[in-house]
């Protein structure tokens, strides 16, 4: 059965470089039978500065859908409500929800082998992933993630029941097994250079060996071929594999050039994770004498499908160059980056690079499983960027001193998610119709004046001061997954 929305559109439209705001204050969105958007039409503006009013309901029934034959249902939606794009939580690790919040006062180093890599350990026990699973994926999308990419564990067993669980909960869905091959990464090895009388014969269960990684995930990825074909829609499937080295410092060169054949073979998404801290970025250089971009491209690990690198913090001026021209997006992760780091994303010099960069909430490098949290710290840290401490404190402006606003960073949360991953973002014709309903007027942090403010006004709002609270309904696919 198709579907018919009628109500206000505000999004942000255009490409990297030319993002802008866009209000339709009566859209008519028809959306076919296989969840994508065959036409928008504007209806019949009222729109003054100070208000939007709304096709009465009963105007519905004189509406003409564009087959009579086809039945179709109608959600309706009134100002204040209004409708946006789905969120894209371009980098999240599923199996990191438990330590959200916590052990973020370490730097990444001690961080991933002392804390997060043994504790992905446990998530070979399915019960405990099931657990996990469940709460965050009914949690992205009460946070309004219509798509998410996601980092599981080492554990094809488990990545495969989070592709299960999204595809049941309706989430479109983008699942890594991770790969890491380099014991020296985890805690058990580490323990035990520090501390001879620890054994190193104890084998260690935080990594996995190359074999074990490559044919673990080409098992993966067959699993979840044979899922798609239990999907109606399966020359774009809801939920989709992707190769996922978790970043140079864990994998071997081996490992990458087997990744890499993997990624040629299948012609799936890659993702990884890149110049994220002063330290990984030197363990690169010193280590393979390389960058991370080089070594990503010069172990085809660059997917024509799309690919994602996380963080891209410490990128120089050429990589940026290079991410614009080879299509390699960007998930800019600004709280994990204030705590991991050590600098901030140069968000509005990637964007005016033509840089595909989306937005990730990076659990839990990060406390916050909302892509609004993640719009409103990228405003802040690119503020911080800009001004730095002050020139009446001796600092220096930075040179890619320009900021971003809520434009820039709704469209980051949206469309270039989107963009990143191979696809059409926002709503527009020929998009899969993934799409929030706000509610302004329920017990939220947003105070709405309707003498005074304007639809702009009241976006703005919502991306300053919006939660889970105000996303009532959440549509994936063309269906309503989420109502509250
Ligand atoms: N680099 C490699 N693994 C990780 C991870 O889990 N989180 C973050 N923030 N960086 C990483
Ligand atoms: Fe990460």
């Amino acid at each position: 059965m198709g579907l018919i929305v009628l109500g206000p559109l505000i999004q942000c439209v255009g490409g990297p470089r030319d993002r802008r705001l866009e209000i339709v204050p009566h859209a008519c969105i028809h959306v076919g039978n296989d969840g994508v958007i065959e036409s928008i039409e504007a209806g019949h503006h009222t729109h003054t500065d100070s208000e939007v009013s709304v096709l009465p309901t009963d105007s519905m029934t004189h509406y003409n859908s564009p087959d009579p034959q086809q039945q179709h249902t109608v959600v309706t939606v009134q100002w204040p409500q209004f409708i946006v794009p789905g969120f894209v939580d371009l980098h999240l690790h599923a199996p990191q929800l438990p330590q959200a919040g916590t052990q973020m006062h370490v730097p990444l180093e001690t961080w991933l082998r002392e804390t997060t890599i043994p504790r992905e350990a446990r998530f070979g026990n399915v019960e405990w992933a099931q657990k996990v699973w469940q709460k965050l994926v009914r949690k992205t999308l009460s946070n309004g993630t219509s798509t998410a990419v996601y980092f599981a564990s080492k554990h094809a067993q488990s990545a495969l029941l989070l592709a299960e669980e999204c595809l049941q909960r309706g989430q479109r869905a983008f699942v890594g097994k991770v790969c890491m091959d380099n014991k020296d990464m985890c805690l058990c090895q580490a323990t035990a250079q520090k501390d001879s009388s620890v054994s190193l014969s104890e084998p260690c269960v935080c990594t996995e060996s190359t074999q074990e990684s490559v044919e673990e995930t080409r098992h993966f990825i067959q699993e979840m071929a044979s899922l798609h074909n239990t999907q109606t829609n399966n020359n774009d499937p809801l939920v989709q594999a992707v190769i996922t080295p978790r970043f140079v410092p864990s994998c071997s060169p081996e490992l990458l050039t087997k990744l890499g054949q993997l990624t040629q073979e299948y012609k799936i998404h890659v993702q990884s994770h890149a110049w994220e801290s002063d330290w990984q970025v030197l363990y690169g250089e010193e280590t393979r004498n390389a960058r991370d971009l080089d070594i990503f491209l010069s172990h085809n690990l660059v997917s024509p499908k799309g690919t994602v690198l996380a963080h891209a913090v410490h990128a120089n001026d050429s990589e940026i160059t290079r991410l614009a021209e080879t299509g390699v997006g960007v998930a800019h992760c600004p709280l994990s980056n204030a705590f991991f780091a050590n600098g901030i994303m140069p968000a509005r010099l990637m964007l005016d690079a033509g840089v595909a960069v989306g937005l990730g909430t990076d659990i839990g490098g990060a406390w916050s499983a909302s892509i609004l949290d993640s719009c409103r710290q990228a405003i802040t840290s690119s503020r911080i960027l800009r001004d730095g401490v002050g020139k009446l404190r001796g600092g220096k402006p930075c040179e890619h001193a320009a900021e971003i606003n809520h434009i820039d960073a709704f469209w980051m949360a949206t469309v270039g998610g989107a963009l990143a991953l191979g696809r059409k973002g926002g709503i527009q014709v020929g998009a899969k119709f993934d799409a929030l309903v706000i509610d302004v007027e329920n017990e939220s942090n947003i105070d709405y004046f309707h003498e005074l403010d304007t639809p702009e006004d009241l976006f703005q709002k919502f991306v300053a001061l919006g939660d889970d609270r105000n996303i009532r309904q959440v549509f994936v696919d063309g269906k309503c997954v989420l109502a509250k």
